[in-house]
């Protein structure tokens, strides 16, 4: 059965660059799937700002192609319906030009009013303060994308830029991860089911694997991400708000204050990786030329074209908690560009059995995994020892339970984007991060940047389409652990 779809109240959304990549392959599809379900009211507004000079029936034409393009089958009708609430205004986000008839756009509308800033986050602070001036910010809601800084210090004058004109309850801070289909079901299956919550912990957990792997290489994106690099862009962010959904405690109840309460205390109780540790409890690699799906690809300073960049498109990484519930378990995090295949997921290996009553004719024991897949292939997978079927005496076998949601489901998955725009105009703050998250999270990444970006070493080098540097695989040896890899 189709999920119930309840209207939002009507409102003015307002997209600062608007003709950017963000809004054609991510914003604009979300909020048609999100019109043609009927979860938008009538009269509510989608307004694009951007300083490109066009006109209403421009935008519109750009906003039809981004659709042809990445939303899969439409519906004629609904698309009409969307098309029309569409409008555009040529604004300046660090100039003047534009901002009074953006006021004028808005005034007097008694809808929820939302700013979306698809912009590089150098635009957050000038955009904001245009806000203000013009008194656009009264009531109204923003919402930020990453990267919120490149280190705690630039975070925090992002930040500030930012809580100069809104107060942290009207601040939307994006981590689209927090807006996937089973990265909410991790809260699911720990608070729903009171199977797993009294075996959640150091005692009958042996380590967690959270990978996010990707077949991508650059892509357009060098000016951006050479800049970054995969701790920056995935580790700092999606990766630690992963960790911190396994890892936190029950939070009273599921409002945004109390789960990001228990969030913030995992990222506080991070054991700091400095000095020495960095390079004992860190990997960080570059890839190579090598072999894709598609066939042959570029290394990534040929992708690039500068031979001397030492941007890390891998990082691996041991983490430890300090904490009651965590102490001895390490959660071991990896991302990488150029991996053999795409694949989110995260790993809870429990410990083994402590007794076998069988015999050796039994074969080896192994351990249970609950292994929760982000993508592709949304499931849950629980492994399990079981007797191999036939008379041939008791000999064990570990085989999955195994849930994949399009099969439980027939319904289409929605994108992040659709649930996240859709909490801004709720009012729902609980899948984004508040300000404290974000600069603890600073806290933790920033002496593991400080030590790669002064060590002499370069990245190591990987070969495209495979798991990265040897190194990443020794990370777990030492530990007597491998990575969880299927297939
Ligand atoms: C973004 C990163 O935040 O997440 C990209 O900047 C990355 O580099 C992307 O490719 C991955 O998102 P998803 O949803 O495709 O796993």
């Amino acid at each position: 059965m189709a999920p119930r779809t309840i209207m939002v109240e009507p409102f003015d959304l307002v997209v600062f660059g608007a003709t950017g990549d963000l809004a054609a392959r991510k914003l604009i599809p979300a909020l048609y799937h999100r019109d043609e379900a009927g979860q938008i009211a009538p009269g509510s507004r989608i307004i694009g700002a951007s300083r490109r000079s066009m006109g209403d029936a421009d935008y519109r034409g750009f906003a039809h192609e981004a659709l042809a393009q990445h939303a899969g089958p439409m519906d004629d009708e609904a698309l009409a319906r969307f098309e029309e609430r569409l409008s555009y205004l040529e604004v300046t986000a660090t100039g003047d030009e534009g901002w009074t008839a953006l006021a004028e756009t808005l005034a007097g509308s008694p809808r929820i009013r939302v700013f979306y800033l698809a912009t590089g986050p150098e635009l957050f602070g000038p955009i904001c303060e245009r806000i203000g001036r013009h008194g656009l910010a009264s009531d109204a809601r923003i919402v930020v994308e990453k990267p919120i800084g490149k280190n705690l210090a630039s975070a925090r004058t992002v930040n500030d830029a930012i809580g100069a004109v809104f107060p942290e309850e009207r601040i939307y801070r994006i981590d689209h991860y927090l807006g996937k289909e089973t990265v909410q079901n991790l809260m699911a299956l720990r608070f729903a089911n009171a199977l797993f919550e009294p075996l959640w912990n150091a005692a009958h957990i042996d380590h967690v694997q959270i990978t996010v792997a990707e077949t991508l290489g650059l892509e357009t994106r060098a000016g951006y991400y050479d800049t970054a690099g995969a701790l920056r862009d995935m580790v700092q962010n999606h990766i630690l708000q992963l960790l911190c959904l396994v890892a936190m405690e029950p939070p009273t109840r599921l409002s945004a204050d109390a789960v990001r309460d228990e969030k913030l205390k995992v990222l506080k109780s991070l054991t700091p990786i400095t000095g020495d540790r960095v390079a004992e409890l860190t990997v960080r690699g570059q890839y190579r030329a090598g072999a894709a799906a598609s066939g042959p690809v570029r290394g990534y300073l040929d992708e690039l074209g500068n031979t001397e960049s030492r941007t890390e498109t891998f990082a691996a990484l041991r983490v430890d908690i300090d904490s009651w519930r965590w102490a001895g378990t390490p959660f071991y995090l990896r991302t990488g560009k150029r991996l053999p295949t795409r694949v989110s997921e995260i790993m809870v290996a429990f410990r083994p059995i402590p007794h076998s009553v069988f015999d050796s004719s039994a074969g080896p024991i192994a351990a249970n995994r609950l292994v929760i897949r982000l993508q592709p292939d949304e499931g849950v997978k629980l492994c399990l020892m079981i007797k191999d079927p036939g008379p041939g005496g008791m000999r064990l076998r570990q085989v999955p339970l195994d849930m994949s949601f399009a099969d439980v489901f027939a319904t289409r998955n929605p994108d992040a984007y659709e649930r996240l725009l859709m909490d801004v105009v709720r009012g729902n703050q609980t899948l984004f991060m508040r300000r404290d998250e974000v600069e603890a999270a600073w806290t933790f990444i920033e002496p593991i940047l400080d030590a790669w970006t002064t060590h002499p070493d370069p990245p190591k080098p990987y070969t495209a389409g495979t798991w990265g540097p040897t190194a990443s695989i020794a990370l777990l040896e030492r530990d007597r652990r491998t990575w969880h890899e299927e297939g």
